[in-house]
């Protein structure tokens, strides 16, 4: 294969072009990149504009989860998803807890953090001394960099040098907290971040015949757990007896909590019990437009904090009250990023009532809270497969080309039998014969 150089430089219909002659992708298939274009020029202009490379329009489905009730406040909440049983799980765990007070959310704090990684070749004790002089200076260089966001009651909180020479010779870093008001920050942070690290390589202090700074390289951390979000949810144990009808409160409640406290013994149970806490996060952030690998590698660094990946909940149970807790980092964002440009983020914010970045801490941590509960009470009475096959049918029908009748009358047969790709393939395939026989 012949590695292309200048690719970036094509225009779209010279990508396309280029895929249908070097690839597998046929000219009468290409239609696909134009069908999923807005129709508005502008609109549009935004998609192409946001990458490079681009080529067309990549649709997943958007819907709403109903009767979020957060903290007394109901919320519509959309979700960007491909797994069918997502927003149904959800939406079956937000009308559930509704009735039972809801969900309650407290964020413990806002802090991010970045490092300025460098190596500096003098004796430890002299940086760290010196330190406390420089790291004025190093703030101030960012003055003009941080004047809009300190108005806006965000800029730089603390700086502190981190001796990390022990680990790797000659290493530290400059470790910079930040509060970023209603933005994710991450250029922000870089910013300031590679603004102090140009400073700090030549600071007089530093630099001269004997030693030096050599810089490594400056970029915000991802893990962030000083921006953290708790959301929980309790109820007197009796009230759990609406979830599930065949199982008595008392063991829904005892085997709630067994399933719980697997995922923090077992990792194998720990990444799927996670993962389902992440289908509500993520359809959240991707529905207004945040960067939800941050916050996965963030959470999973966070379930890790104490040297095992464990569940990011919690169950506390005695003879009266059940009470079910999620904690977890989430650094994201209202403005800034793509929020304000992208048409479908500018309409899922309206949706929740331009929400500042708390509070869509505290959305999105109440939709993977309901995702994660909706899961385990699934598991634990029916299994998740009926529902999630249910849901999963019309994927099956969609791959097996039904027309509208073929479509309607396996919907009808299996709304009572157990859904499986065979099955439903089997059903169809018996319809379409004895359709045949009697032409
Ligand atoms: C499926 O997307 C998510 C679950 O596997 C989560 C879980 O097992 O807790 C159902």
């Amino acid at each position: 294969m012949t590695l292309l150089s200048g690719f970036s430089k094509f225009n779209r219909e010279q990508r396309i072009n280029y895929l249908i002659q070097n690839s597998l992708l046929k000219s009468d298939d290409a239609h696909i990149f134009d069908d999923y274009r807005a129709p508005d020029g502008n609109q549009q202009l935004v998609y192409s504009e946001m990458i490079e490379n681009y080529i067309g329009n990549f649709p997943i489905p958007m819907g709403v989860v109903a009767n979020m009730v957060i903290n007394d406040e109901t919320f519509i909440v959309p979700f960007v998803t491909e797994e069918s049983s997502v927003i149904a799980a959800a939406s079956k765990a937000a009308r559930f807890w509704a009735e039972r007070g809801g969900f309650k959310v407290s964020v413990q704090g806002m802090v991010k953090k970045g490092q300025v990684h460098f190596t500096w070749n003098g004796k430890r004790q002299i940086i760290n001394e010196l330190f406390p002089v420089i790291s004025e200076k190093l703030i101030s260089t960012t003055d003009q960099l941080t004047e809009k966001m300190r108005h806006r009651g965000g800029g730089i909180t603390a700086i502190q040098l981190i001796d990390k020479t022990e680990e790797l010779p000659d290493y530290y870093q400059v470790d910079v907290s930040f509060e970023t008001a209603d933005a994710m920050g991450a250029n922000f942070i870089n910013s300031c971040l590679e603004k102090i690290s140009s400073v700090l390589q030549n600071i007089n202090e530093l630099n001269n015949d004997d030693y030096n700074v050599e810089i490594i390289m400056a970029i915000l951390s991802n893990y962030t757990p000083d921006c953290l979000v708790r959301c929980w949810l309790e109820c007197p144990i009796d009230k759990l007896d609406g979830w599930n009808k065949k199982l008595s409160y008392n063991v829904f409640a005892d085997k709630f909590k067994q399933s719980v406290d697997i995922a923090s013994i077992d990792i194998s149970r720990a990444v799927t019990h996670n993962k389902g806490i992440f289908n509500g996060i993520d359809a959240v952030l991707l529905a207004t437009g945040n960067d939800w690998r941050a916050t996965s590698a963030s959470a999973h660094a966070y379930a890790s904090r104490d040297g095992k990946y464990k569940g990011l909940t919690t169950v506390w149970l005695d003879k009266e009250t059940f009470k079910y807790e999620l904690e977890l980092p989430l650094a994201i964002g209202t403005v800034g990023g793509i929020t304000g440009i992208h048409p479908m983020v500018k309409s899922t914010l309206a949706i929740l009532k331009y929400p500042d970045a708390q509070k869509l801490m505290m959305i999105a941590a109440a939709a993977g809270l309901a995702c994660n509960f909706a899961a385990i009470a699934s598991l634990i009475t029916t299994g998740i497969q009926a529902g999630h096959m249910k849901m999963h049918l019309s994927n099956i029908l969609n791959q097996l080309s039904t027309n509208h009748l073929e479509s309607e009358l396996a919907r009808s047969y299996f709304s009572v039998k157990p859904v499986s790709y065979a099955a439903v393939e089997a059903f169809i395939l018996q319809l379409r014969h004895e359709n045949e026989l009697n032409e």
